[in-house]
């Protein structure tokens, strides 16, 4: 069943959880995602990021989380992450999903403001939230792991992030205090103080990006310290891989579904896992 970001995010409020958004560019992932969310039994945001419209396009993507999530009896909301520019999101919004980002903070102030506003007032007409971003984070949603250093010049400031808030109307906000994208270079340092404040100055729900990758014990703090929304796909990507892997020289192997079918094994252990350790606080 499909549910609103505001509801989902009510039920982590109320719980004191956070909330798992898997990113699902590739079918093995979308399905094991969805079978783990079944088995825990707490919504899920299913997400699909524009940086992965190289693996697959949303438009062929879009339909099948759509479709595949409505179907289940499990709760999930469908939100399209990192949107660079309202017509994507638009694209996303007319496929089905019913959550959308918008991206502007590698811009300006100003700019990121006005992007974000313009989206907002799009999304209101339509009945759907919005997570706006400011501060800026190191890495890329593709597991690239040649930045995996955060920069804390770059951590968002919460006088701003209020301001920003105040301004846009966002229901949510991704912040920068010490994660990355993708694979880490070396141990995070997380600011949970800042977190606290951030959750405190905006008012907001706080999201964080680079949810790979972190301790069970690092994920606890986060959400205990403001966070209720944890993007996550460069592990769960990287499990199945990891699956994979032991049988491409099985010379008893020869089809690519028999590589695929345990990738979606491997994924669906990652999937629960994360979705269990974000939910059990
Ligand atoms: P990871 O690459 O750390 O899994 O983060 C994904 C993400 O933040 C997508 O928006």
């Amino acid at each position: 069943m499909i549910i609103g970001l505001d509801e989902a995010l009510a039920f982590a409020e109320n719980k004191n959880i956070g909330l798992a958004a898997i990113n699902t560019p590739f079918f093995e992932g979308l399905l094991a995602t969805i079978e783990a969310t079944e088995r825990v039994g707490v919504p899920v945001i299913l997400q699909f990021a524009q940086v992965h419209e190289p693996i697959v396009s949303i438009e062929d993507m879009g339909p099948a989380m759509v479709e595949l999530a409505k179907r289940s009896e499990a709760p999930f909301v469908l939100h399209i992450d990192h949107g660079a520019d309202i017509d994507y999101i638009r694209t996303g919004l007319d496929i089905g999903f019913n959550s959308a980002m918008i991206d502007g903070s590698t811009h300006d102030y100003d700019t990121n403001v006005a992007m974000t506003r313009e989206v907002v007032e799009m999304a209101t007409e339509r009945g759907i939230k919005v997570e706006g971003e400011i501060g800026v984070m190191t890495g890329n949603e593709n597991g690239d792991p040649s930045q995996g250093v955060a920069d804390s010049t770059l951590y968002t400031d919460p006088e701003v992030a209020a301001e920003f808030v105040r301004a846009t109307g966002v229901d949510c906000l991704a912040a920068s205090f010490g994660t990355v994208h993708g694979v880490y270079r070396q141990k995070p340092e997380l600011d949970y103080a800042l977190i606290a404040e951030l959750r405190r100055a905006t008012g907001v729900p706080i999201v964080m990006h680079g949810g790979s990758g972190l301790s069970k014990q690092e994920y606890h703090e986060c959400i205990r310290h403001g966070v209720r929304k944890i993007n996550y796909y460069t592990y769960l990507a990287k499990a199945a891989y990891d699956a994979v892997l032991p049988l491409v020289d099985d010379p008893g192997i020869i089809l690519f579904s028999d590589l695929a079918v345990a990738a979606r094994t491997g994924a669906l252990s990652n999937a629960a896992e994360f979705i269990e350790t974000c939910a059990a606080v």
